[in-house]
């Protein structure tokens, strides 16, 4: 069984747990993967990664799948790192880019966790899985487990997005609409364990999202030549991203592949606990600034009020469904995360969600989704307030396609009539 992991750790309590057989949490919390990084950097160095295909199973090393299972995959490519001038311009940016993860399998950033779960779950022997979703998760996790030929059983919101609804057909999923909150889904999906017999994949209630999503980290990080940007963007709702990606920093920098460039540029450190390798002392890290929804805010309101753990968001809503989740199992690591970097928590404006998906999308081309768009709410007041600096290299996290959100913002079209065309009306656009 040839794999890097050293052991599993429980997040709460730093307690060590087995690896190899299944597992959810621990204390109620989220449990972690840990590896021997001291192996990988033997193993494999930035330069062999380079040679290898442009798929995130090319961190191999660094996920726990042993060597010799197959992962299943439907060939989560990189997703590119485009340079956003134009935009930039209008926010006050010299530096800003965009890493588009709307052009995965099922349009979403969701499939990186799902690929790592899902091939986890059917190395342990899982026949079935279920979740509950606020949408993208549910059509990832559809798509990965018919890959699988494993069963799935999907419970969201009855007013997700409808797209997210059919796509869970799609794949064979049996989905159900619930009338209340995610949280109210995952509820089901916990007690219809025992008797469904169902391995729960619920997003930090289990190991192995956390790792495929990390690797958003780690392609960014070589994709900048392993020099990370000075502030990072990431629209917030169970926090699997932010934390992965907060993971796959402290990895890279114990492994000693972060540049020079981070240890001598300004931010925050990313702690005692990472020295590099040769000591040369901590290297600099992004500034992580958690981006939620006015109608969804618990890491907001927590990380203003200066708490570790987020009390429930009463009456959530909000357009940007992925971020409709008042209550996160893995808050603490999302607070601890965002503190460690330097960064910050905001909210950003309900009301401005369809201008700014417009606006950033026509903008670029790039098909920016509800949940990106109050990434640029957040960005713009930043950058107004001085806490970006104009040429800082900014990123921000394009999570999904926005042409998965009809709902969010119709597009009612002009009439044409074929026979008498309003020639006024097209000159008016
Ligand atoms: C498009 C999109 N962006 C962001 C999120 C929030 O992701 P995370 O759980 O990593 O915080 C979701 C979750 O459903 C989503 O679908």
């Amino acid at each position: 069984m040839a794999h890097f992991v050293s052991h599993l750790e429980g997040a709460i309590d730093g307690t060590a747990l087995p690896f190899g057989t299944l597992a959810n949490t621990h204390a109620g919390r989220p449990i972690r993967v840990r590896y021997h990084l001291d192996r990988v950097r033997a193993a494999v160095t930035p330069a062999d990664l380079a040679a290898r295909p442009p798929t995130l199973w090319r961190y191999r090393e660094l996920l726990p799948l042993p060597a010799d299972a197959d992962p299943v995959t439907l060939g989560e490519g990189m997703t590119p790192l485009l340079p956003c001038p134009r935009l930039g311009r209008e926010l006050g940016l010299t530096n800003l880019f965009v890493k588009d993860e709307s052009q995965l399998p099922t349009g979403s950033f969701k499939s990186r966790g799902m690929t790592a779960a899902v091939s986890m779950a059917k190395w342990l022997g899982v026949k079935r899985v279920a979740l509950p979703t606020a949408g993208n998760a549910g059509g990832a996790a559809a798509a990965y487990a018919a890959r699988a030929g494993i069963e799935c059983y999907v419970f969201m919101p009855a007013d997700t997005p409808a797209v997210n609804q059919f796509e869970a057909v799609l794949y064979g999923a049996k989905a159900f609409r619930v009338n209340g909150l995610i949280t109210d889904c995952g509820k089901i999906v916990r007690d219809g364990a025992g008797r469904m017999g169902w391995f729960d994949l619920s997003t930090l209630k289990e190991p192995y999202r956390l790792e495929g999503k990390k690797t958003m980290g780690l392609e960014l990080a070589e994709q900048m030549g392993w020099e990370l940007p000075d502030v990072i963007l990431y629209p917030t709702g169970g926090g699997t991203g932010l934390i992965g990606m907060w993971k796959a920093f402290a990895e890279l920098a114990e492994l000693g592949w972060l540049s020079a460039a981070n240890r001598d540029r300004q931010g925050a450190g990313v702690g005692e606990g990472h020295p590099l390798p040769d000591g040369r002392g901590s290297p600099r890290m992004p500034r992580l600034v958690s981006c939620q929804a006015e109608g969804c805010a618990p890491i907001v309101t927590a990380f203003e009020k200066g708490e570790r753990f987020a009390e429930p968001f009463p009456n959530a809503r909000t357009v940007a469904s992925g971020l409709r989740v008042p209550a996160a199992v893995g808050d603490f690591m999302m607070l601890d995360a965002i503190r460690e970097s330097g960064g910050t928590a905001a909210a950003g404006s309900e009301a401005r969600i369809g201008e700014w998906m417009r606006r950033a999308s026509s903008a670029e081309g790039v098909a920016v989704c509800p949940e990106t768009a109050v990434c640029f709410d957040v960005l713009e007041r930043l950058v107004k307030a001085g806490g970006v600096k104009p040429d800082e290299r900014v990123v921000v996290f394009n999570t999904g396609a926005a042409p998965k959100y009809l709902e969010a913002l119709p597009a009612e079209l002009p009439a044409l009539d074929k026979d008498a065309v309003d020639w006024d009306r097209v000159a008016a656009g």
